[in-house]
């Protein structure tokens, strides 16, 4: 299920002194399967443009294509009163603060929540419910608690449960690995991976994280002032410094010290690694190559 943005413009408190162009004329294709990543410099617009995409919010100007389903700017009566349900259940959104999506007393309640919201009977939001928590690794033990008992990590996993409860086609998680520890960070990362194998589907990150970014995403897409910046493979991003420097990214720590290492082993071009493992055969190859 492709998402298409079209020329989407759109403007937060439109019309008051508080006006502010958040997406400026956006086009953007995400294909089935695929698995991108959103960066770009806080208030850039990358929390703003993932929530066009399941109709959270509506676009000023320009239109959003999921599918069958067309998302327009709210300009006459019939437009307000289109059903975004469906796209809603399809395309399943994490947001940046879980804390701000759970509500329920229970954790199991909670996830409960979105396949009831969808039409589902008690039974089977139930069956739905156990079966994204399984997912998403959240021991049974805590399924009783209050959600805002449980750590960061694991109240966004129960977000994340809640979503996939709904069985969307599409994951759009808006800073997963915010505020995690580095074994936190590697859990929620790993847990994506599997996902998207199990349930074929769409990934969508949204990242403050480099390292993270090279590592898993195979299409990266940097915001900069509500429009996109750069799009396309983020190797090729992270190579060219200047445009780093430009879009107020970093290097990530292994194309940095693979980088630096370069000269150093007799390489003249830096090395396609992409995650520390692959950096530590990268450099074990040149060392053994050295030795002989
Ligand atoms: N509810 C709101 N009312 C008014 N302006 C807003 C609102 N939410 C966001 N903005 C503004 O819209 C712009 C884009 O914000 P957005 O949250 O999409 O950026 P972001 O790239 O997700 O940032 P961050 O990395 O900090 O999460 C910013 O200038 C922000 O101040
Ligand atoms: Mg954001």
């Amino acid at each position: 299920m492709p998402i298409r943005i079209e020329e989407v413009t759109y403007q937060y408190q439109m019309n008051t002194p508080f006006e502010r162009t958040a997406l400026r004329d956006v086009n953007v294709t995400i294909p089935s399967g695929a698995l991108v990543a959103f960066l770009g410099h806080t208030g850039s617009g990358k929390s703003t443009l993932v929530q066009h995409m399941n109709g959270l919010l509506r676009p000023t100007d320009g239109r959003v294509v999921v599918d069958d389903i067309t998302v327009t700017p709210i300009r006459t009566r019939r437009d307000k009163k289109q059903n975004l349900l469906p796209l809603r259940r399809r395309v399943g959104l994490v947001f940046q603060y879980p804390e701000h999506q759970l509500f329920e007393e229970t954790v199991e309640r909670d996830v409960m929540f979105g396949p009831r919201n969808f039409g589902a009977t008690d039974a089977e939001a139930k069956e739905r419910a156990h079966e994204a928590l399984r997912l998403v690794g959240l021991d049974e033990t805590l399924w009783d608690r209050s959600p805002f008992d449980l750590s960061g990590g694991q109240m966004r996993r129960v977000a994340i449960a809640g979503v996939l409860a709904s069985r969307p086609d599409v994951l759009i998680v808006d800073e997963p690995t915010a505020g995690l520890d580095p074994i936190g960070r590697r859990d929620m990362l790993a847990l994506f991976k599997r996902l998207r194998e199990e349930l074929n589907l769409t990934l969508i990150l949204v990242s403050h994280d480099m390292d993270d970014v090279l590592a898993y995403a195979e299409r990266v897409i940097v915001m900069e002032r509500g429009q996109v910046a750069f799009d396309g493979d983020p190797f090729e991003l992270f190579q060219d410094e200047a445009l780093v420097r430009r879009l107020q990214l970093d290097i990530p720590h292994v194309l940095r010290f693979a980088r630096d290492m370069a000269p150093v082993l007799g390489e003249t071009a830096i090395p396609l690694v992409r995650t520390e493992s692959e950096l530590a055969d990268w450099v074990a190859e040149r060392l053994k190559g050295g030795a002989t």
